[in-house]
């Protein structure tokens, strides 16, 4: 019989820069699932890939001086080795620069075209020269560009128009009548109520202002514009538009587009409107989960608090942060990153429960019974409540997987391994072995456990495909069968004669204290190579320079006081003081709203820089900058004085 298929879908990733752990929670919960659909016998058809045209990698390159296919290149080679370093098992990889899909997005362009659900008009807004962005009114912060605060101008240009409008009801119809489209179902009301109801506008789809797309090939000089090209990929991988189609009717419609919740709206919205227009069945499930957050915000190259994948499977593995990713934060709901809580976890659930199961085991086989089990065994009063926990779990991880719930999955699971964990203190082996005409009792046990870790090993395999493999060469199981997801549903098909072979210990205990500390230097060492890198890449080395005593003296520091505090309108990141500096009072916007509320500012004596030269942030004038510190996870702390001290006092 033919399989059943399962295709599933990531985003395509901005290759506008590296990728960061948050990106890789996404692809490993994708993973996770894709693992879990082929152990359950589906064709499954993994699509992860990049999104790589637009007006942003236009100028990125342009910066650094080389064309836009060799910028994005790099990166495209970089995230592939991410991936690989994730042990990302995706079956197809797509660039939205491949011939393949270029020709799929103009055929798709022309076909709406032709079908009149795509028109020509014209885009008006307020554009920033130096930002290259268009803005609406409603974007302008005091009628200038809310980026870098200067003046805008009203332009317009030719663009193609989707009509998005017309499909306004049949979407809000099939969201009502498919309760599982949109997933969790919190996300639905949100589109329903936020942006459905309110009416849709018709969506650009094409530029003339920049370069770097698919041209519109009935009409050159138009680049197709974000999110049709972008969207497209979901069925251009398949060969939807080439010669060659037999994927596409094979895998459509998806069965589920994992996205994060800020691109729920494009996939709920947009893309089915798109596949509507074309006569295309929609995909089954969007899955919109949660942000991965550092310290209140979500992690972002931008905000300098991104925290590098690579260094952290460097150092634990591969196994042990995509637990954490899976185990940490209920897929759906946003969840805090911070190194404690990785080497908390790793510590707690992988070292202490799983590790020390395992070692615990096969130390006891080892020397109670040479390393190899004898076939008389007896069972004793504890074995049903494992065995029944054993059987529970696995139709409890099921459940949970289908509905993509990785947390509650993992969570199952240990609470088996914690059951295995307790039946060794319940049975106490070390007072058995003591007794020589209790052998078969003692050899029980010892099954009991290793036919337990054998169907651990089988059930957390989806996330952590490594470390099964440490627990079967352990206990010597060589027999595929033993391995596969439905013999994990019966208790006792391992052989009684169970041999073990010691081995490393899989997860060994992290000493947290030396652990953070080392940590954060790796993390900056890594960051402070990239920036290197991308200094060099474009400008000059990024050296610390020396620099002289009148060098230093040319800053003027002054001890001002916070007089007054206010949060700057349209802008959560900036505050607005005033601050006294000795007889003067100057306005200063600085950067810290997210780590101190004006309340907490006002009182404060903190270190100014007086002769800088004023800017406007966000249209505000700023006189000056608050001096603070900032670590690489993005904490921030402003540089106060030691004591009292009157205000207008020179730091020297
Ligand atoms: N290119 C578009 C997607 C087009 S899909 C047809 C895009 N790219 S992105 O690189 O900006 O984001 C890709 C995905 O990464 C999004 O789903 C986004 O939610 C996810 N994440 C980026 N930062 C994240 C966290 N900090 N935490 C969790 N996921 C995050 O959008």
């Amino acid at each position: 019989m033919a399989k059943e298929k399962f295709y599933i879908t990531t985003p395509i990733y901005y290759p506008s820069d590296k990728l960061h752990i948050g990106h890789s929670y996404c692809t490993v919960a994708t993973d996770t699932m894709a693992r879990y659909k082929r152990m359950r016998g589906f064709d499954v058809k993994f699509l992860t890939g990049t999104d790589e045209h637009g007006q942003k990698i236009e100028r990125i390159a342009k910066e650094k001086g080389i064309s836009p296919k060799e910028y994005v290149d790099k990166i495209v080679e970089w995230v592939k080795e991410l991936w690989k370093t994730l042990d990302i098992s995706y079956d197809y990889y797509i660039r939205t620069t491949d011939e393949k899909h270029v020709k799929a997005v103009q055929k798709i362009f022309k076909k709406l075209y032709e079908n009149g659900d795509i028109y020509k008009s014209s885009y008006e807004g307020w554009y920033c020269t130096p930002c290259e962005t268009f803005f609406t009114e409603r974007q302008l912060v005091d009628g200038k560009c809310p980026d870098c605060g200067r003046d805008v101008e009203k332009l317009k240009e030719e663009s193609y128009f989707f009509k998005l409008s017309k499909y306004q009801d049949r979407i809000i119809k099939h969201i009502e009548e498919h309760p599982d489209f949109i997933q969790p179902p919190t996300r639905k009301n949100e589109m329903i109520n936020n942006f459905l109801k309110p009416g849709l506008e018709d969506l650009c789809v094409s530029r003339t202002s920049f370069k770097w797309g698919i041209p519109v090939d009935f009409d050159p000089g138009h680049v197709v514009y974000v999110w049709v090209d972008a969207l497209s990929n979901y069925i251009s991988a398949l060969g939807y538009g080439s010669d060659d189609t037999s994927d596409f009717e094979k895998y459509w419609p998806a069965d589920v587009h994992v996205v994060g919740k800020e691109i729920v709206r494009f996939h709920t919205i947009i893309w089915p409107a798109m596949l509507m227009a074309l006569d295309l069945p929609l995909p089954e499930k969007i899955f919109g989960h949660g942000w991965l957050i550092i310290d209140g915000g979500k992690m972002s190259k931008s905000k300098g608090n991104v925290v590098d994948p690579k260094v952290l499977v460097d150092k634990y593995g591969t196994d042990a942060v995509r637990y954490f990713l899976l185990r940490e934060i209920a897929f759906g709901q946003d969840g805090n990153f911070t190194n404690e809580a990785l080497i908390n976890r790793i510590n707690s659930d992988l070292a202490n429960d799983l590790g020390n199961l395992l070692s615990r085991t096969v130390g006891m086989i080892d020397k109670y019974f040479g390393g190899v089990l004898p076939k008389e065994q007896k069972g004793n009063d504890f074995d049903k409540e494992v065995i029944k926990t054993a059987e529970n779990t696995v139709l409890k991880v099921e459940e949970c997987m289908e509905k993509m719930l990785f947390s509650d999955a993992y969570s199952e699971i240990w609470v088996l391994v914690r059951r295995c964990n307790k039946y060794i203190d319940e049975t106490a082996p070390w007072i058995i072995a003591k007794d020589e005409s209790r052998k078969a009792e003692l050899a029980g046990i010892m099954y009991t456990l290793s036919e337990a870790l054998r169907i651990t090993a089988i059930l957390i395999t989806p996330g952590m495909p490594n470390t099964p493999d440490e627990i079967y060469k352990q206990l010597c199981i060589e027999d595929e069968e033993l391995k596969k997801w439905e013999s994990a549903k019966e208790f006792g098909k391992l052989p009684e004669e169970v041999k073990i072979q010691k081995g490393n210990v899989v997860f060994p205990r992290i000493d947290i204290k030396k652990e953070l500390e080392e940590l954060e230097t790796a993390m900056k060492k890594a960051q402070d190579e990239s920036a290197a890198k991308k200094e060099n890449n474009g400008k000059k080395e990024n050296q610390d320079e020396i620099i002289t005593i009148d060098d230093f003296s040319k800053v003027k520091l002054k001890v001002g006081e916070v007089i007054k505090c206010e949060k700057v309108e349209k802008a959560d990141k900036l505050l607005k003081s005033q601050i006294k500096i000795g007889s003067e009072v100057r306005q200063i916007v600085s950067g810290i709203a997210k780590f101190y509320s004006p309340e907490e500012m006002v009182g404060k004596k903190v270190v100014v820089v007086t002769n800088l030269k004023p800017v406007k942030l966000r249209g505000i004038l700023s006189e000056g900058m608050i001096l603070a510190a900032s670590d690489e996870n993005g904490n921030l702390k402003t540089i106060t004085v030691d004591g009292d001290i009157e205000s207008g006092s020179e730091v020297r």
